[in-house]
């Protein structure tokens, strides 16, 4: 069974609180997405390896510690992913992105594919799966399931807020991939919102309605 982390740092916490708030402007919104998906992603690397490497200072030798090599790539699921990338890249600035593009039916709210392109060396990487919202899980599954089938074997699905139903979702088709949050809510309505959320993620960031 994978792992769910919920991150509380409390900057992650404030900002979110901002970014629930049904009068956040898009402006405004867009600009906390960024801010958090940084703050994230510097939580979510904290088990990445370091090797020792010497470095010349204008004083002396230090031995200091640096990456140990991983490739890292992130996969934001369209669109509403795309506003989590560039606060990641901000700290993360050589990882690649590929991309998944997906849409919930409104009515069956299953996922429907329309776009995947990934890095070529697909095998050899770790990712980082990115949406803002998991909610009924069928989309993160269905991303998760495009790049397996790609050859990936290395994922984690990072999400800012996520419904209990959409954790077990994925859980269930994807043990292997651990889940880092900043939230977890209660549930979801009957239209697959999750309940309370922040609403539809994509609309809001990207001003559409
Ligand atoms: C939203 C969201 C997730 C998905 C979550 O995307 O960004 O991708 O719904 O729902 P699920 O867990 O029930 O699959 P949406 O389909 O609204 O597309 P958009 O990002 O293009 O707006
Ligand atoms: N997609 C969203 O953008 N918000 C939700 O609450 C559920 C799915």
């Amino acid at each position: 069974m994978s792992k769910v982390f919920v991150f509380d740092h409390p900057l992650i916490q404030h900002k979110l609180t901002y970014i629930r708030n049904k009068n956040t402007g898009t402006k405004e919104f867009r600009e906390l997405i960024d801010e958090v998906a940084s703050l994230m992603a510097f939580e979510i690397t904290r088990d990445l390896p370091l090797q020792d490497v010497e470095v010349e200072t204008p004083v002396g030798l230090a031995k200091s510690k640096q990456i140990a090599g991983k490739k890292l790539g992130l996969v934001p699921i369209l669109r509403a992913g795309l506003g989590m990338v560039d606060g990641i890249l901000k700290l993360i600035p050589a990882a690649k992105v590929g991309h998944v593009g997906l849409y919930r039916d409104p009515e069956t709210l299953k996922p429907v594919e329309y776009y995947v392109k990934l890095p070529k060396d697909v095998e050899e990487r770790e990712f980082i799966v990115i949406d803002p919202m998991l909610a009924t899980g069928g989309s993160a599954v269905e991303a998760i399931n495009s790049l397996k089938k790609r050859g990936a074997k290395n994922m984690k699905l990072m999400c800012l807020v996520a419904a209990p139903e959409g954790v077990e979702e994925v859980q269930k088709h994807h043990p292997d991939v651990d889940i880092y949050l900043a939230a977890m809510d209660d549930r979801l309505n009957e239209k697959g919102y999750i309940v309370p959320g922040l609403g539809d993620a994509g609309d809001r960031l990207f001003g559409t309605k």
